[in-house]
């Protein structure tokens, strides 16, 4: 289709293309920031405005912008007040920042495509969620991952019924991240910062996107059917920090369906995430790198492989598509992230905080300059306690320890640690 007539908006008689603000542009933001410059490029959207309390004048993406006619603001609510005619503001910010710059946009009358996790505890979800409502706006969150064509063909075929009943859903992500990680921003590694909740680690930062995903299949595409009812949750750390980096938790949803998450950033590599669905007609292995393999009980398989894709350009034109009535339907909304948000905190509930690996079980040496810091073993750990579906504990890890599972029954608000 071409993507002329994909992006036009039409205002009143008028036609025009949509046009974007951004709030970020370092870090995570320079990914945005690339992003609209490659739909500019295609025509596909104009960068008007954009704001950042730092910004280099050497930084390519700061150039670019401006050079194609974006204004620069130091403060994003006067990028806000200034830009009425913004179709949509990209959100990407430290995670703390989240709810009230998401709360902010909305009512003043902006849609939203807000960087994951979309907030921290489920008070803060459930006041953007209402927000939206309440003004008719729309609020997609960046969870790039849940429009690759592998995993929404394998949504379409649990939808189908070809894997029968869906009974587990089983993800694992083991990755390696060293100390500049950490030293990259204030927050990272933090459970709170200046005394607002981050709760930063593998289940809100990089694997997000693994338990999200693996909440919309246990919800056959709708993670909201996936609502989490108890969870059960030991949170490791093994690097110098706050939050969590080696993670298993065990969720029960509403739809009786048992999700399980295993996570580490102290491994010898980074290894490709994949997730494994469990139906009772067969089961399905997809992963990060676009692949889907089904094997059915009948002895039938089917495999499906597709080109990597630029993710977040698919969230842009999706978030347009709605806006223009082309779809009905957000890859990620807000309303379906609650679920998340719902398993993030029934998970530090159920830990009640962190737990310290010892030294005796983790190996920290100087790589290129700064640290590396590895679980003993965490690959097999992780491999045995995936395939056992079993939580670490379980399996007689001997720096582990059981946990209470947690209801969230009537569950409104996350106040632990403060
Ligand atoms: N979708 C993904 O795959 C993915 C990957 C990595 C990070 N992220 C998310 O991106 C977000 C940003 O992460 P980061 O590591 O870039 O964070 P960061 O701390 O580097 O901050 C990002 C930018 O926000 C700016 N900023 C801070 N306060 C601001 C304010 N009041 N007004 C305007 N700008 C402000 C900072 O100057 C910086 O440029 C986080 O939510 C993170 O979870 C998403």
């Amino acid at each position: 289709m071409p993507f002329t007539t994909y992006f036009i908006l039409m205002k009143g008689e008028d036609y025009m293309i949509p046009k974007v603000g951004l709030i970020g542009i370092n870090g995570f933001g320079q990914n945005h920031g690339r992003t609209i410059l490659q739909l500019t490029k295609k025509g596909a959207i104009q960068c008007s405005a954009f704001a950042d309390i730092k910004v280099d004048p050497d930084n390519y993406i700061y150039n670019k912008l401006i050079k194609n006619g974006a204004k620069y603001y130091k403060n994003y609510q006067d990028m806000l007040y200034k830009n009425e005619d913004l179709n949509f503001v990209v959100i990407s910010t430290p995670i703390a920042l989240h709810k009230p710059m998401a709360v902010d946009a909305l009512e003043k009358g902006f849609n939203v495509l807000l960087e994951k996790p979309p907030a921290v505890t489920i008070q803060d979800i459930d006041e953007i969620i209402d927000k939206s409502k309440a003004t008719g706006k729309l609020c997609a969150v960046n969870f790039q991952n849940t429009s690759h064509k592998s995993f929404i063909k394998l949504n379409d075929i649990i939808r189908e019924g070809k894997l029968g009943d869906i009974y587990r859903v089983v993800g694992v992500g083991m990755w390696k991240r060293t100390d500049d990680y950490y030293e990259r921003t204030p927050w990272a590694g933090k459970l709170i910062h200046n005394g607002d909740y981050v709760l930063d680690g593998t289940i809100n930062n990089p694997f997000a996107h693994l338990l999200n995903n693996c909440l919309i299949i246990a919800g056959k595409g709708e993670a909201k059917l996936a609502e989490p009812k108890e969870v059960q949750a030991e949170l490791y750390r093994g690097h110098k920090i706050e939050g969590e980096d080696t993670t298993c938790v065990r969720i029960h949803t509403q739809n009786d369906v048992e999700v399980l998450f295993y996570a580490t950033l102290c491994n010898i590599k980074n290894a490709t995430p994949y997730i494994i669905v469990y139906g009772d007609k067969g089961h399905a292995v997809w992963t990060y790198e676009n692949d889907l393999e089904i094997q059915y009980k009948d002895g039938n398989e089917e495999k499906f492989s597709y080109e990597s894709e630029p993710l977040i350009e698919n969230m842009y034109y999706n978030l347009i598509d709605v806006i223009t009535g082309k779809e009905q339907n957000l890859f990620s909304s807000i309303e379906d992230c609650r679920s998340f948000v719902l398993a993030s905190n029934g998970a530090f509930e159920s830990c009640k905080g962190t737990m310290e690996i010892p030294d005796d079980h983790i190996i920290r040496q100087e790589e290129d300059d700064t640290v590396a810091t590895y679980v003993k073993d965490i690959e097999k750990i992780i491999s045995s306690a995936s395939q056992s579906w079993k939580l670490f504990s379980e399996c007689s890890v001997e720096w582990a320890t059981k946990t209470e599972s947690f209801s969230l029954d009537g569950y409104g608000e996350f106040n632990l640690f403060k």
